[in-house]
């Protein structure tokens, strides 16, 4: 039976407000209207932005309207198309996008950056481009999170923030891709340019810390120093490429006079991928004068880091990275190519799988730092679903 310009009931995780455990709830997806994919969602992992977002709210992050479905890095399979879509049809395989790639915009046409500028302010306002919202629940408009939400049964995305993927890819790992591997691993080779003999820090040793740490490695460093003030992360991150790991609690010294004296001088390269602008602040200043490079992945929106302008003066860059500064369609299913030709490492992140009924537990294991990344399979039952 098609479901084609049908409304589909499906299952989602809602946020309700704020700081709430998610709620599996009955939805309603509309039809995908003009330029616009839906999209049955196979598998999501969940990102630290998603907590930020859902515990964060009007703090570290803006304020976001609820009630909202969460959930960013996805995968799935092209359910129907609207008018005047012309890339996907029903049965492709894809991965939705939270930074678009329109081809169209300044932003799009300038090989110096990935910030495509399409829908800007509606994704930011959980809307898609005609300004409301394709999920509702009990009669209400569900808002979508950063134009995607994963953690649905089924979503509808912009053309734009969507990108065919090729068809023997594992969805329940390429998933991953949608946002912190990409991340983490384009902070290193792509915005950081890590190069070859280099001296590497990387700060956080999450999903996006530990693919900067897979980048520095593929881009030939030499030594690559994990930070983390949980040393349970350390056995992975070696896994990943670090050479050594120094857990900042260890040490009665800043953690970046540690790391000048380690190399003396400091490394050419730091990765900050925690979100604190306390360790963005010494990534800074583990750097060697002169050239020293930090990239900040670590997200936060209302806070200010602190940066002494000498620092800067003696020959340092400070850049931040969004989505690893990838143009998102056309560089993702190049990293999955990386993937199944064993270039790109995938599943050692996944340390949990859990079906949607489970969905706040996966928040629970990553806030402890029990896990990497949890797996959230769409249609395995189990929980409340
Ligand atoms: N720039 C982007 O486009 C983008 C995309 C995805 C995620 N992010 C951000 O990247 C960050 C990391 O995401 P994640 O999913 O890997 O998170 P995560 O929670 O899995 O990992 C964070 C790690 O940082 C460590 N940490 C905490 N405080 C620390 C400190 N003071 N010093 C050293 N390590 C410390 C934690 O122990 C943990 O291992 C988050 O801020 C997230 O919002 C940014
Ligand atoms: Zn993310
Ligand atoms: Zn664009």
């Amino acid at each position: 039976m098609t479901t084609t310009g049908q409304v589909i009931k499906c299952k989602a995780a809602v946020a309700w407000g704020p700081g709430k455990p998610l709620s599996i709830e009955d939805v309603e997806v509309a039809p995908p209207k003009v330029h616009e994919v839906r999209i049955k969602i196979v598998a999501t992992g969940v990102c630290h932005t998603d907590w930020e977002y859902l515990f964060e709210t009007g703090k570290g992050m803006k304020f976001r309207p609820f009630p909202l479905v969460l959930g960013h890095e996805a995968a799935g399979i092209v359910e129907s198309v609207g008018p005047e879509v012309t890339k996907f049809s029903a049965g492709d395989k894809v991965i939705p996008l939270f930074l678009p790639q329109c081809e169209e915009c300044e932003r799009c046409l300038s090989p110096k950056t990935n910030h495509c500028k399409r829908n800007w302010a509606n994704t930011q306002a959980g809307v898609l481009a005609d300004g409301t919202s394709r999920i509702s629940c009990k009669g209400q408009r569900v808002y979508q999170f950063l134009g995607v939400s994963s953690f649905s049964q089924y979503t509808v995305v912009p053309d734009t923030s969507l990108t065919k993927i090729r068809s023997d890819a594992p969805l329940d790992k390429v998933c991953l891709l949608g946002c912190g591997v990409s991340t983490g691993y384009g902070a290193a080779v792509k915005t950081g340019k890590v190069e070859s003999d280099s001296s590497c820090a990387v700060f956080g040793l999450g999903a996006v810390g530990l693919a900067a740490v897979m980048g520095c490695r593929a881009a030939g460093a030499r030594r690559i120093i994990g930070v983390d003030i949980n040393p349970r992360k350390f056995e992975k991150a070696k896994v990943f490429g670090a050479t050594e790991c120094v857990n900042p609690g260890d040490h009665t010294k800043p953690i970046q006079e540690v790391l000048v004296e380690m190399t003396d001088g400091g490394v050419d390269f730091a990765l900050e991928c925690v979100g604190s602008p306390a360790v963005m602040t010494a990534a800074l200043e583990s750097t060697a004068d002169a050239w020293g490079m930090c990239v900040i992945a670590g997200w936060t929106e209302t806070e200010a880091m602190s940066v002494k302008v000498e620092k800067i003066l003696m020959g340092r860059t400070l850049k931040g990275t969004y989505f690893g500064g990838w143009k998102s369609v056309q560089d993702v299913p190049k990293l999955v190519d990386e993937y199944m030709d064993n270039k790109l490492k995938l599943d050692e992140f996944i340390t949990h799988n859990l079906p949607l009924g489970h969905i706040n537990e996966a928040f629970d294991t990553l806030k402890s730092g029990n896990s990497i990344r949890t797996v959230i399979s769409l249609w395995q039952s189990g929980g409340s679903t």
